[in-house]
């Protein structure tokens, strides 16, 4: 029997292009692809149509472990489902951006949502995505990757995300919510942290292309050093 093919896992904060690297990643290795902040967005969507208040830590815990959040794995088509509802572009809203660092930070959330992660990354070939895959989620992956860039650029490329344009009003409207987020972020201690045996890749200065080809050349190296 093929075997399932490896683990890779990606870091980063947002706007270092980690979504768009892995997706392409997955696609080109014929790998399955987890978006696991698509996971604590989704539960964030579940518990804002509750209208649960997102400072009740316990509570929040409880009902994130009854989330019916699925998260499709094919690069190809992500897909992401609360239930029957497909909540693929709701969870991009600026609402969910703003309320997700709370239901991200809370400590029960992430023990549900880490071991439904180990899971999918025991199974093997997989590209896993996030903040703490390469640290807490698969720190035995093949591969694993920090994807880093220059503040500017991500603020350059977030811009061109939400406002369609990178000219000067739109990165100022950027900055102070990027800004924001990766301070809330950072409240987890694990994030961003470049654990031993941890590739940095800083795509300041690269392409798409260039940044999916040097991932691809980490993974071939690893796999042959194997
Ligand atoms: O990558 P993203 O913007 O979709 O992540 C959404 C939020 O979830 C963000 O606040 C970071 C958090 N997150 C996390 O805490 N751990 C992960 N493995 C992935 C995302």
């Amino acid at each position: 029997r093929r075997s399932p093919g490896p683990v890779v896992a990606i870091d980063g904060p947002s706007g270092s292009g980690k979504s768009t690297v892995a997706r392409r990643v997955a696609a080109e290795l014929g790998l399955r692809y987890l978006d696991t902040g698509a996971m604590y967005r989704a539960v964030t969507w579940w518990l804002l149509e509750h209208d649960v208040d997102l400072s009740d830590t316990e509570r929040v815990a409880a009902l994130a472990a009854q989330a019916p959040v699925h998260v499709g794995l094919d690069p190809e088509h992500p897909t992401v489902r609360v239930g029957d509802v497909d909540v693929a572009a709701a969870i991009r809203e600026s609402r969910i951006s703003a309320a997700v660092s709370a239901v991200a930070t809370n400590l029960g959330v992430r023990d549900t949502l880490v071991a439904q992660q180990q899971g999918t990354a025991r199974e093997g070939g997989v590209v896993i995505e996030g903040r703490d895959i390469t640290t807490v989620v698969a720190p035995d992956a093949l591969v694993r990757v920090l994807l880093t860039a220059s503040e500017e650029a991500r603020l350059a490329r977030r811009a061109l995300d939400v406002h369609g344009s990178a000219d000067d009003d739109a990165v100022h409207a950027t900055r102070d919510q990027i800004v924001r987020r990766d301070a809330d972020d950072s409240t987890v201690a694990k994030f961003h942290q470049a654990a031993d045996g941890v590739d940095v890749v800083d795509s300041s200065h690269l392409s798409l292309d260039e940044t999916v080809e040097v991932v691809l050349a980490l993974v071939r190296r690893r796999s042959g050093a194997q």
